[in-house]
């Protein structure tokens, strides 16, 4: 949900600007835009890529060593080159990029238009533009004085960064739900959205809590003070992170990389945390908080979208080895539901960024209540992670592409972990068992490897399938959030409509869709359910539907009846979705390929959302 890049130092700020953006642009795509401070304030910015940004500014000099820099994802006003942010003040002299939803804006707009101000866009971030100088003018405050006064009249969200022409060594910054990263280096700093434009530059950041304002100076000095104007003292953190992760390494796009990567991210996600020769099984953020867990009158997961269907996933793997009482919240839904919550919940928040709104407001409930919060999390230092009592990083490195991936499989390895930590300290899980599922987490990276190497296998599959208007997708037991995921993966960068469903629900609806044009998806690798999955893909062909199954290996009557069939590595089944989710994410990325879609920014969507 926007990128926002800010630079201060003596290196030319342009280039750094637009590399970054470039590194932002997953956070959204419909407009750029750059200020750079030279003597005078130039704006330049413009509707589309930030392609289409650097092509504009190439005939504009750009020279200058303080910059903003935004990639937007509209909100407030359609996409468009005035609604592209920087945003400046009526006079001028301000510029100010903005990442969250000033939610008063209207109120605060009318108030100015009636003292004189004149609006040119349509955004809600323009407000604030003004609004910042009407308090630098009328009260004769400098800009981090007005900057703070502003940000205590508006409601919503920010992630700021405002620069002044009348203060050419300075950039303030501020941040309230949505994330903000200040960089350190030798007498510069830069402001980014997330680490990626900085790490280049320097290891030393601190990320900004909310309601904190940084103000750095051209001279190497900075401050963090809160918005009541107190002074606090920042938390300078190491970054891990390398710049290798933040490219596309030879492949066309990041989603193909991120899904070629799952050999080793899966293994990452489990790394220290199983053995199985001893047997053991090791989650430690778990097991800071083991016996409130296991004592937990339920466990409540909030998320949403991908991560949502880990949760699904969870809720079957927790209550069936663990016992314990599992709830799949959308974090959306359940934030404006009055959900009745007790300290003897735990609530654990699911999500890749660990900056989604609505999941972050879920778990704000959760805490209000006094249940346990817990965050599973890909983004070190992201918000979730932050305000949660305990938590488990998925370790799957940074995901550029806008469809999740590798994230959603490292999440289900540490869903896994999860469920068979408490089932074994509630002893439900016999032990054999868990030693098996533990062999079995073990095997998973090599059978991922062998079904990425049948890649081809695949793409005939889309071949087949690329120009059809509709697909269903059908799994049963653990494999209906597998069916979701697929469904959601293919509709959201092919722009194919596409529905998840229960197999065995298909007769209470969505079996009145299928016709010879209809591919129905079966995620067929169930064996405790395998003659009723048989039957539900006996009740599609009976209609003519064109049936693909993803089936265990060497599974002759599905692959019988099926038009197309993938077969996967035999696996345990409690581990099956580590693997029948891979032939349907290829399936997608290859559909989406054929079809001309930009498959790493899909219209509309932005990969970390941090609006409601
Ligand atoms: C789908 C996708 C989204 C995210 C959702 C939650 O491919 O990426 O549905 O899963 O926006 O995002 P996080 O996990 O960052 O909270």
């Amino acid at each position: 949900m926007c990128g926002i890049v800010a630079y201060i130092g003596e290196k030319q700020a342009f280039p750094i600007l637009l590399e970054g953006l470039k590194r932002l642009e997953y956070r959204g795509y419909d407009s750029a835009g750059i200020s750079i401070l030279n003597g005078t304030l130039k704006t330049v910015k413009k509707k589309g890529k930030v392609s289409d940004l650097e092509a504009v500014s190439a005939t504009i000099d750009t020279t200058g060593t303080l910059g903003i820099g935004h990639t937007r994802w509209a909100t407030h006003g359609k996409p468009d080159d005035i609604n592209a942010h920087p945003h400046n003040s009526g006079d001028g002299t301000i510029s100010l990029v903005h990442n969250g939803i000033i939610e008063n804006y209207a109120t605060i707009k009318k108030a100015l238009e009636d003292r004189g101000h004149v609006f040119k866009s349509q955004t809600d971030t323009e407000v604030l533009v003004h609004l910042i100088e009407e308090f630098k003018n009328q009260d004769n405050l400098d800009l981090e004085q007005a900057v703070t006064k502003a940000l205590s009249r508006v409601v919503g969200a920010y992630a700021i960064v405002v620069v002044d022409k009348e203060n050419p060594n300075q950039i303030v910054a501020a941040r309230k739900s949505s994330p903000l990263v200040l960089g350190i280096g030798d007498k510069e700093f830069y402001v980014a959205s997330d680490a990626s434009p900085i790490i280049k530059y320097t290891k030393k950041v601190v990320y900004l809590n909310d309601e904190e304002i940084a103000i750095a100076n051209r001279d190497g000095s900075f401050v963090v003070k809160n918005i009541h104007n107190e002074i606090q003292e920042p938390v300078i953190q190491e970054l891990d992170l390398k710049i290798e992760q933040l490219e596309k390494g030879g492949y066309d796009h990041f989603m193909l990389k991120e899904i070629m990567e799952q050999p080793t991210t899966i293994a990452e996600s489990m790394r220290g945390r199983i053995n199985a020769e001893e047997g053991w099984v090791s989650l430690g953020g778990l097991e800071e908080h083991q016996q409130r867990i296991l004592n937990a009158h339920r466990i409540i997961f909030v998320a949403c979208g991908t991560s949502w269907h880990s949760a699904l996933i969870a809720e079957y793997l927790i209550e069936d080895l663990a016992r314990i009482p599992v709830e799949v919240e959308y974090a959306s839904e359940f934030r404006y539901r009055n959900p009745i919550l007790t300290e003897k919940d735990v609530v654990i928040a699911i999500s890749q960024s660990g900056e989604t709104a609505d999941t972050l407001a879920a778990l704000e409930i959760a805490k209000e209540k006094g249940a346990l919060t817990y965050g599973i999390v890909n983004v070190v230092g992201s918000s979730i992670a932050r305000v949660t009592d305990s938590g488990s990083y998925i370790h799957a490195g940074p995901e550029i592409g806008v469809a999740s991936t590798k994230a959603f499989t490292s999440q289900l390895v540490v869903l896994i972990l999860m469920a068979l930590k408490l089932g074994e300290k509630k002893g439900t899980i016999p032990s054999g068992m868990l030693r098996e599922l533990i062999y079995g987490l073990e095997s998973v990276p090599k059978k991922v490897a062998e079904i990425l190497e049948q890649k081809e296998k695949i793409k005939l599959i889309a071949q087949e399938i690329q120009n059809k208007p509709n697909a269903l997708y059908l799994g049963r037991g653990l494999n209906f959030p597998v069916a979701l995921e697929g469904a959601l993966k293919l509709k959201e960068i092919s722009y194919i409509h596409a529905e998840g469903y229960p197999a065995a629900e298909m007769k209470h609806g969505p079996i009145a869709l299928i016709d010879e044009d209809m591919p129905v998806f079966i995620v067929a690798t169930n064996v405790s359910a395998h003659e009723k999955i048989v039957s539900n893909i006996q009740e599609v062909k009976a209609r003519k539907g064109v049936v693909i199954a993803i089936v265990n290996e060497g599974d002759n009557i599905i692959s019988g009846l099926a038009d197309f069939t993938f077969e996967i590595p035999y696996i345990e089944e409690p581990l099956t979705p580590l693997l029948s989710v891979i032939p349907l994410q290829l399936i997608s990325y290859y559909i989406s390929v054929m079809r001309g879609c930009n498959v790493d920014q899909p219209r509309n969507l932005a990969k970390s959302v941090t609006v409601e």
